[in-house]
């Protein structure tokens, strides 16, 4: 039997309150023998702030670097609005991503049959809704140098961000977008500003020479990036990969992750290049949602995203595609049952916490594969 090794940081806010179902999950998994899990634990974020004063400690760093997969919770809170910037709590995770090259970053929008009526979107718009955001997650306005606010002469203050895109950085994630699809519905819309912004220029002519050289049998459409964000909330199903930069889409998925009922569904997945040798990526499984200070520590949170991030880990990382199956079976299985949280709750259904959200994911997961 392989043993998969899982780093889980659950970080702050409402994310050790939902790390703490997808370990039971883990523990079922454990105990039912047929496959693994070792697991280990690290600070991150404000966590990691509180007890060394980094964001993200070398040790953690290490830890990540030799996981099989790591899943993350959340980062950031008022708690520390007041650290320098350099030290935030976000930064640890930004951090994270650029030393494990975590460059793709896919945010899948799913829409539970159950949950159809729970979207701000009327019913025929996302019932069956299952698109892809793919958003590059190492490059762009986030890393661009300078990165800076400076007092000009006047006394004045000026601050800049840089977006920076190179060719290989965009050919890389054009290519998984096209692998994506291939697996999908075989379409992809390429998002940028390239009527504002050189990166969106470069964008549109790399991705179409990577189309035209490697991926004719894949759809593809340009789109800018504003038209794309309007698409999305008018017709999002005529969708089905969308591809774009970190910033575009940092906005996009969280739109997305509305149409799906509620941003506490959406789970995610930070992948590096293929190992030349094992072909195996380093990969990171984070919920969408953030550390939600406001509901923190009331045991009010929403587990599916994090519970969902456990199932992308398990068919990407550990390729344990059953495990996966029925992981997201009892997800939708236990909303069909009428189970809320208070983020997705609806009229005549059962509101219940995160812990009994957990265990009744459990429960439809034993029931599932007995
Ligand atoms: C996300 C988050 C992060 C980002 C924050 C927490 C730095 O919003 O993963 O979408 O902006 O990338
Ligand atoms: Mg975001």
């Amino acid at each position: 039997m392989t043993t998969h090794s899982l780093l889980l940081l659950p970080g702050d806010g409402i994310g050790p309150e939902v790390m703490a179902e997808v370990e039971r999950l883990v523990a079922f998994f454990n105990k039912n023998g047929k496959v693994q899990f070792q697991l280990d634990t690290a600070l991150i974020g404000g966590a990691s702030i509180d007890q060394s004063g980094t964001p993200l400690t070398d040790e953690t760093l290490g830890k990540a670097r030799a996981a099989e997969a790591i899943l993350f919770g959340a980062v950031g809170g008022p708690k520390w609005d007041k650290v320098a910037y350099a030290i935030r709590p976000e930064a640890g995770l930004l951090r994270l991503r650029k030393e494990l090259d975590l460059f793709a970053n896919l945010r899948p929008a799913i829409c539970y049959a159950a949950l159809a009526e729970a979207s701000t979107l009327r019913r025929e718009h996302v019932e069956g809704l299952d698109i892809l955001i793919l958003r590059e997650l190492t490059g762009g306005t986030y890393f661009g140098e300078p990165k800076e606010i400076v007092t000009l002469e006047t006394g004045e203050k000026r601050a800049v961000d840089t977006t920076v895109y190179t060719t290989h950085e965009i050919e890389r994630i054009a290519r998984v977008a096209f692998d994506l699809a291939r697996k999908r519905r075989n379409k992809v819309h390429s998002a940028e500003k390239r009527n504002v912004m050189k990166t969106g220029v470069l964008w549109h002519e790399v991705m179409t020479a990577t189309h035209a050289r490697e991926a004719q049998d894949v759809e593809l459409n340009h789109i800018l990036a504003d038209a794309c964000a309007m698409q999305l909330v008018r017709n999002p199903k005529q969708f089905d990969v969308i591809v774009c930069d970190n910033l575009f889409g940092d906005m996009l998925s969280d739109e997305a992750a509305m149409l799906t009922g509620s941003i506490g569904m959406l789970p995610s997945a930070s992948l590096g290049a293929p190992d030349p040798k094992t072909g195996k990526r380093r990969a990171l499984y984070e919920p969408v949602h953030g550390s939600a200070p406001d509901i923190a520590g009331k045991g009010l949170a929403n587990p599916i995203a994090a519970i969902a991030s456990y199932g992308m880990a398990l068919r990407y990382s550990c390729g344990l595609v059953r495990e996966a199956d029925l992981i997201e079976a009892a997800i939708a299985g236990t909303l069909a049952r009428g189970l809320r949280t208070s983020d997705i709750m609806q009229p005549n259904m059962r509101k219940v916490g995160t812990a009994e959200m957990g265990k009744a994911i459990l429960a439809e997961i034993e029931k599932l594969a007995s």
